[in-house]
């Protein structure tokens, strides 16, 4: 089993639940390129990915050569293929869950990257759609908020984007039962939905910290690409259920305190 984007939130937390998989990361393959001579492997856990949502609208083609590149070169490996996608292949008008059958519509480059990028997969492929990934490890939403929260005592949220945070190693955990079902598109994210500003506040009530949260529109925190308004993701496919967000963000800070 090999596992792209091994020093990735997703990677860390895959290798801790397959501890005998080998994890490859950017040093070891670019995915912009074929893989190294001789990496072989029975199964491809491919999380390698552009998360970057803004730098992806600033250098799109960048973007698209790791997100749809790096898929193509991960499927020349020959072996099955699970995928990592997002609920940005969708734009958010919906007001009540994204299910499978949903036709995407990104509203920025890195959702169509992901999206162009699932198609790249090939037939022998699960992709895997989840959601505000966060985790003890690398660049999220739950660490940022850690670092706020000693830098001052308010900080400003979003309150008007709607999601499903999904704690990274309840994705890593279902993999085996996605394994277990036919290839094809599966949604999985944590039970629950909330917006940022919801989320940052649980995080901060959570950690034990007195830090407060100003409510901010999507408009007055200004950034460069859009991003869907509501993006929670369920499964109409019988993909797992994975615990309440909250529950996971219990687990998340426990790792980091
Ligand atoms: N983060 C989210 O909120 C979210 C939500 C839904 C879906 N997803 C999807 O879930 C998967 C895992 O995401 P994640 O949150 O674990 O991302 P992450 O923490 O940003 O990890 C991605 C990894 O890919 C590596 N990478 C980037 N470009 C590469 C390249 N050209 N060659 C090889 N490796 C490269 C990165 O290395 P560097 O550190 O060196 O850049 C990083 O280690 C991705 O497919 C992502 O699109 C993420």
């Amino acid at each position: 089993m090999l596992v792209t984007g091994a020093d990735g939130q997703l990677g860390r937390a895959l290798l801790e639940t397959f501890p005998t998989a080998r994890g490859v990361t950017r040093s070891e393959w670019d995915v912009t390129h074929p893989a190294p001579p001789g990496l072989e492997a029975d199964l491809v856990l491919h999380t390698a990915a552009w998360t970057n949502v803004d730098g992806a609208d600033d250098d799109p083609q960048g973007a698209a050569a790791v997100n749809v590149g790096g898929v193509q070169h991960a499927a020349a490996l020959g072996a099955p293929l699970v995928v990592w996608s997002t609920d940005y292949v969708f734009d958010g008008r919906k007001r009540e869950p994204y299910v499978e059958s949903d036709a995407a519509s990104p509203l920025g480059a890195y959702g169509r990257t992901k999206l162009h990028g699932e198609a790249a997969a090939g037939e022998q492929a699960w992709i895997v759609r989840s959601s505000w990934l966060f985790g003890p490890t690398s660049h999220n939403f739950v660490r940022t908020m850690l670092r706020l929260a000693g830098e001052r005592d308010e900080v400003a949220v979003v309150d008007d984007q709607r999601g499903s945070p999904t704690y990274v190693g309840d994705l890593a955990a279902a993999t085996e039962q996605v394994l277990a079902l036919p290839y094809g598109v599966y949604h999985v994210a944590a039970a629950g939905e909330c917006t940022w500003a919801d989320f940052a506040e649980a995080i901060f009530e959570e950690a034990g910290l007195p830090t407060k949260v100003r409510r901010i529109t999507t408009a007055e925190f200004g950034a460069r690409a859009p991003r869907p308004a509501y993006s929670v993701l369920r499964s109409e496919k019988g993909a797992p259920e994975l615990p309440h967000w909250r529950d996971g963000l219990r687990r998340c800070l426990e790792r980091l305190t």
